[in-house]
């Protein structure tokens, strides 16, 4: 994934621009870090493992104005010095973010042009083959250009090159925005990096080459015909990017969540009907949907799907993106496709989103990062109004997601008048109702009582049927991202089809009950763990529900809004975890928050 950030100004602060904006970025990757000052010709290039504390110790009061920075998540090459960035290889310094799938062919033929590699990374060996273009044509944006042609992957550079003051940058496939500031222009992988520093952004291209000094950018396509940038004012929104004296962005994140339902929602309800109606796409053309999506997001889907299909009686398919994109789709003109991303530069959602359009299947985006690839190239967006999400495992983005899915499903029903008025204006009535019950729910949850009783496990169970799996999902996902504990979400009657041989004493099974329908059913498998000496813990909307280890009690609210309050003691319960674990809850190991490679 790694995040990258340039600066060419008339004012000497590139150490500064650049280190703050690393730091914007970490969510990106934390293995390593480094930057390339150049001054005079001269390009200094400092490293450091790990965090970007660590180069800001390495730094001496230098800076100047002109430079790129790096913060990486190890893609190949272990996170040491050599593997990273900037790397430089004759002329050439450059730092990137994607991967290079051609590196391995690339690295022979350049050897055999006796180029020598001192790392293992995909990215000494793009540097190698910038330069050995560079050295053919004189020229850095025909070396580029053929760099374009010859390289299979995905990649966001910056570069410098010797004996020319200019930051040069191109991408294909992974995300890259040009912000114009007072003291002088920026390259970076996100707006945050250099919200600061810019009044204005523009969106590099697929194939663009942007030749950027401190006064102008300038952009070219492949042919190197002059195309001309568009930039745009900087969207304002209302969230800072701070903690908020929060010890961290989780905690923060996750008390965010009743403004964020609101804002989320309100654009949709503000005048009943016609607003639902009028905010989203026209849904009846399709009698399938199919939605796609990773990680979290994909959790989302099975939230979606559960709802979509008891309320619009439409057949909906969940997909993880990464299957999605090799296999046969089985989809026609009558299906939607809809991919859900927090951050909208996801690799794989991305190339299944680019694959529906190729087959013209009409396709519509949940994302909560506005202007990102994911938005620019659905058909239809949804926008969610979580703001910027820092900590790498998503709450209030993952809940603004669900949300839009129950209005969809709301939609649907309404357009087929599956859903009657009475009942429509109760759950409206109950939209309007909701950010308080989220803020009592946060508030007045046992959430630390119960982690102060699992904390020190190695297994941990989720079990519930139909959307409470789909909450149990999430849920264990949580935990294992932040704490490390091995955890795992089963449909509660799957559990006696094996997995219950390793349940025993004290091992925590967490049993979500919300749905009336199938109560009885999931307190019969809970009761099979319970005999078996399994610590019961339960989430559930019935307060008739009694006689276990741990029981919180939810609000219960229409099962379209439901999965707004579940999963809040989830997330409650897996921060707990692993703050008395002392894990680095925003920024857990081999993690990194946007993940832009497949
Ligand atoms: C969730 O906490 C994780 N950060 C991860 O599973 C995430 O949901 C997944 O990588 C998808 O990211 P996206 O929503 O930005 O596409």
């Amino acid at each position: 994934m790694c995040g990258i950030v340039g600066y060419n100004g008339k004012e000497k602060k590139s150490k500064e621009i650049l280190i703050e904006g690393l730091k914007k970025l970490e969510y990106r990757g934390y293995d390593s870090a480094g930057i390339a000052l150049k001054e005079n010709n001269k390009i200094t290039i400092t490293k450091a493992k790990g965090k970007i504390k660590n180069l800001e110790e390495k730094l001496n009061e230098n800076t100047t104005t002109l430079g790129i920075g790096h913060t990486r998540w190890a893609t190949h090459g272990e996170p040491n010095e050599i593997n990273s960035h900037p790397h430089q290889v004759g002329n050439i310094t450059i730092v990137h973010n994607g991967i290079i799938e051609n590196y391995k062919e690339l690295k022979k033929e350049l050897i055999e042009k006796k180029y020598e590699f001192k790392s293992e990374t995909d990215t000494e060996v793009a540097c190698a083959l910038i330069d050995y273009y560079y050295n053919l044509e004189l020229d850095i944006k025909k070396a580029l250009a053929k760099f374009i042609d010859k390289v299979k992957g995905a990649y966001a550079l910056g570069i410098l090159v010797k004996n020319d003051d200019k930051l040069y940058s191109i991408r294909k496939d992974c995300p890259l925005v040009i912000g114009q500031g007072k003291t002088g222009n920026l390259i970076a992988s996100d707006i945050l990096a250099i919200s600061n520093n810019a009044e204005k952004i523009c969106y590099l291209e697929e194939n663009t080459i942007a030749e950027i000094t401190d006064k102008e950018v300038k952009l070219y396509n492949k042919n190197l015909e002059e195309i001309k940038p568009i930039f745009k004012e900087i969207p304002q929104g209302e969230y800072t990017t701070d903690k908020c004296g929060y010890e961290h962005y989780m905690l923060k994140e996750i008390h965010e969540q009743p403004k964020v339902f609101k804002n989320t929602t309100d654009k949709y309800v503000q005048n009943e009907i016609e607003s639902l109606k009028k905010e989203m796409p026209d849904f009846k053309n399709y009698n399938k949907i199919h939605i796609v999506a990773c990680g979290s997001a994909y959790h989302t889907g099975l939230v979606g799907k559960n709802l979509i299909e008891e309320y619009a009686n439409i057949p909906v398919e969940v997909e993880i993106a990464s299957e999605y994109r090799y296999k046969k789709n089985f989809y026609d003109e009558n299906t939607l496709l809809i991919v859900v991303s927090q951050s909208g530069e996801t690799a794989d959602t991305l190339a299944a989103l680019r694959k529906a359009k190729n087959d013209s299947i009409d396709t519509l985006a949940i994302v909560n990062v506005k202007n990102s690839t994911i938005a620019r190239e659905a058909k239809y967006v949804l926008t969610t109004e979580a703001g910027p999400e820092i900590a790498v495992a998503t709450t209030k983005a993952y809940s603004a997601q669900v949300a839009t899915f129950g209005l969809i499903a709301l939609n649907m029903a309404l357009e087929k008048n599956i859903i009657k008025k009475e009942e429509l204006t109760q759950i409206l009535k109950e939209i309007k109702e909701l950010p308080i019950q989220i803020e009592n729910t946060i508030n007045n949850c046992n959430y630390k009582e119960i982690a102060n009783s699992i904390y020190e496990r190695d297994d941990i169970f989720f079990i519930g049927r139909g959307i409470d799996y789909a909450l149990c999902m999430e849920g264990s996902l949580k935990l294992k991202e932040i704490s490390y504990i091995h955890s795992q979400a089963y449909a509660a009657g799957e559990l006696k089809h094996g997995t219950i041989s390793l349940v025993e004493n004290n091992t925590p099974v967490i049993g979500i009950i919300t749905e009336q329908n199938l109560k009885d059913k999931t307190i019969s498998n809970i009761e099979e763990v319970k005999s078996r000496g399994a610590k019961t813990i339960i989430i559930t909307n019935d307060n008739n529900i009694k006689n276990y280890d741990y029981i919180t009690y939810l609000p219960k609210v229409h099962k379209i809004l439901q999965p707004l309050l579940t999963v809040l003691p989830l997330q409650l319960i897996s921060y707990e975890v692993a703050r008395l674990r002392n894990c680095d809850i925003d920024k857990p190991k081999n993690l990194a928050k946007s993940v832009t490679v497949e």
